[in-house]
């Protein structure tokens, strides 16, 4: 197969420019299909939505009277009237996985600058997507319009609304995001790059339309709209039935079945609860139209999804702050449930990823059959480098939050209520995969043992040995190992010494029991019936 290419080359001289142009053909032999970044295929859905209008849309006023604050549109427009909100908070930090990037508001330690005479080394990423359209028409999309309903008060605006949304694909935050990100990347990792190197950087990402253009994204925030000098992004099949650590629920049956449902069930029923005063509320304001718990749970999606597509959505401010904090709390229960410490196949998704990275801190390629991992991809150097110091993959929500499980992050483990809210939890999706999301894991080589008490200020090194520590990261800050790994210690800066956190993980692919877990024929455990993302009877 030939695609063929015009290339445009633009030569600038002191006082004129010169345009040439010339056609090449590149031929398959010089860049095989996981390569290429053109034609895309198995890319998935790619419906548009309607390009925004927010100049003209845009409803909030500049009026002393009305607002004291004037928040400019940046670029989306998030200040909404929301009913009990706390001063200085805002309900866009309530929105689950499908909220815009933001940085964590912390794990439980504080951050602690790298002590003099300490080295980052290494260090690889893994991050999410951008904002993107739905995975699937919001059904009030077909629902309202034309249905002869009409609305009115707080809801006339809906006479007039039309669904206009695409699916899948990243919207225009959801490219800032992976932008900004990766120049963000730049500034902080940036040195680890060797401009100098005789091969490319390899980056990994899916097929799949926004993960193709969610890394290119980054690519150009890292090395600017030239980076395929440096950069060879790998695209790697996306796709129920192929193997991939990027999108592993591909391949594990029964995570994708009804075997994984405790969480879905229960936060179901929590759906069911939570939104009884809003459906009366919605009601009160419709005639011909009955609202119910599943369509004003819709609403509610609709808020996000349409901020992020268009700069504003009219959905946002009809519900008050403590539903907003139960629409968190409904994605919360199905992530513990479907992706976390409560899902039987969690550990098995995400232990495939663990072992790329285990691979890759080992220098070596993978040849055996290894949960989910594409075994032809990860046994060549040119698709699984194993000597770069800067890895950069991105992966969809639900991998990312897997792979934490299997790197057994066990403060996320504890059961949520699944009856009332509970407010003092670890588990916040929005603090762990929301658009844009990124793990960072770096290794630290220090010249002797940092102490593990460093809330008083610096004192000086231990001493001993140089040290290598490891140090995750997760949107800006640090996720504590010694929290979940009693090995690691309780140290204030949540490192990890590098041997101690390998032994622990040393034996993460046989807790996983994969084919068990993603194929065995269990019956389905009943919510809070697993507590280690791994099915009961193995
Ligand atoms: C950092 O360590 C070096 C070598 O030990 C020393 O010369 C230098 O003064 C230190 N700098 C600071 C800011 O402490
Ligand atoms: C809806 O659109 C119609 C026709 O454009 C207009 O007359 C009406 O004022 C609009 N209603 C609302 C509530 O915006
Ligand atoms: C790259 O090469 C240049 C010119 O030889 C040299 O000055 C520079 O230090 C090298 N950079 C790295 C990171 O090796
Ligand atoms: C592994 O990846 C290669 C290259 O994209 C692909 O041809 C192959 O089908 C994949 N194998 C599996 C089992 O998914
Ligand atoms: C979840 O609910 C569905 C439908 O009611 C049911 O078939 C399934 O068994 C339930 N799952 C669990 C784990 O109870
Ligand atoms: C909720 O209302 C919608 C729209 O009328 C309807 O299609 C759906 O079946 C209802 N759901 C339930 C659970 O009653
Ligand atoms: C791969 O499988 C072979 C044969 O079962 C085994 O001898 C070898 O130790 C395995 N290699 C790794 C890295 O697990
Ligand atoms: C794909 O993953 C399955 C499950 O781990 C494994 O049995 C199979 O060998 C893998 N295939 C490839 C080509 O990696
Ligand atoms: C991969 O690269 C390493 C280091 O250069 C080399 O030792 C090894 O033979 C290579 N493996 C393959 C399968 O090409
Ligand atoms: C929902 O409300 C019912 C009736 O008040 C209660 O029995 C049930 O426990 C509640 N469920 C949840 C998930 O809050
Ligand atoms: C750490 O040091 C601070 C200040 O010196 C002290 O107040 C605190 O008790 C110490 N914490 C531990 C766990 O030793």
């Amino acid at each position: 197969m030939q695609h063929r290419f015009l290339a445009l080359a633009m030569l600038a001289s002191a006082d004129a420019a010169v345009i040439s142009t010339y056609t090449t053909v590149i031929t398959s032999s010089v860049l095989p299909p996981y390569f290429q970044s053109t034609p895309e295929v198995f890319q998935g859905p790619t419906p548009t939505g309607s390009e925004p209008f927010l100049a003209q849309t845009n409803p909030v006023t500049f009026s002393g009277a009305t607002t004291t604050t004037f928040f400019p549109a940046s670029p989306l427009q998030t200040q909404e009237p929301i009913q009990d909100q706390p001063a200085g908070d805002n309900i866009f930090t309530q929105m689950g996985n499908i909220g815009p990037y933001r940085s964590s508001p912390g794990f439980g330690v504080d951050e602690y600058p790298l002590p003099n005479g300490s080295e980052i080394v290494w260090m690889n990423m893994l991050a999410r997507h951008g904002s993107r359209y739905p995975t699937d028409p919001n059904p009030l999309g077909s629902l309202i319009p034309g249905s002869g309903a009409t609305f009115s008060g707080q809801l006339s605006w809906l006479n007039n609304w039309t669904y206009v949304l695409g699916t899948n694909i990243l919207t225009p935050l959801g490219r800032q995001e992976l932008y900004d990100s990766g120049v963000l990347h730049n500034y902080q990792y940036g040195h680890l790059f060797n401009p100098n190197s005789t091969t490319k950087l390899v980056l990994r990402t899916t097929t799949e339309d926004r993960m193709r253009k969610s890394a290119q994204n980054f690519a150009a925030g890292f090395w600017g709209l030239g980076y395929d000098e440096y950069a060879q992004i790998e695209y790697i099949i996306d796709e129920t039935g192929f193997n991939s650590t990027l999108s592993p629920t591909n391949l594990c049956v029964n995570n994708n079945n009804y075997r994984t449902s405790a969480g879905q069930n229960v936060s179901t029923e929590w759906i069911g609860n939570y939104t009884q005063n809003a459906v009366k509320r919605l009601n009160s304001m419709s005639s011909g139209f009955t609202w119910n718990a599943s369509t004003v749970y819709s609403a509610q999606q609709l808020c996000p999804y349409e901020t992020v597509a268009l700069g504003y959505s009219e959905w946002c401010d009809l519900f008050e702050w403590q539903e907003w904090e139960d629409f968190e709390y409904s994605i919360d229960l199905d992530f513990a449930g479907t992706y976390g410490f409560q899902s039987p196949t969690s550990r098995a998704v995400g232990v495939g990823y663990v072992e790329e990275v285990l691979a890759r801190l080992n220098h070596h390629l993978i040849t055996n059959a290894t949960a989910e991992v594409n075994v032809t991809l990860d046994s060549m150097n040119s698709t699984f480098p194993t000597n770069q110091n800067l890895y950069f993959d991105f992966t969809h929500e639900v991998d990312l939050f897997s792979t934490l499980t299997a790197f057994s992050f066990r403060q996320f483990a504890p059961l949520l209520s699944a009856t009332s809210y509970q407010a003092n939890r670890e588990l916040i999706v929005s603090h762990m995969v929301p658009f844009g999301c990124r793990l960072n894991i770096e290794l630290i080589q220090a010249p002797a043992p940092v102490p593990t008490n460093r809330s008083g200020g610096w004192s000086g090194y231990e001493s001993g040995e140089p040290t290598t520590y490891i140090h995750f990261v997760l949107n800006q800050r640090t996720l504590p190992l010694g929290q979940s790994i009693p090995a690691c210690g309780d140290r204030a800066d949540g490192w990890c010494e590098l041997s101690t956190w390998m032994q622990a993980q040393a034996d993460a692919l046989t807790l996983a029991d994969y084919d068990y877990a993603c194929n065995g024929n269990y019956s389905p455990p009943a919510w809070g019936a697993i507590t280690n993302g791994v099915p009961p009877s193995s």
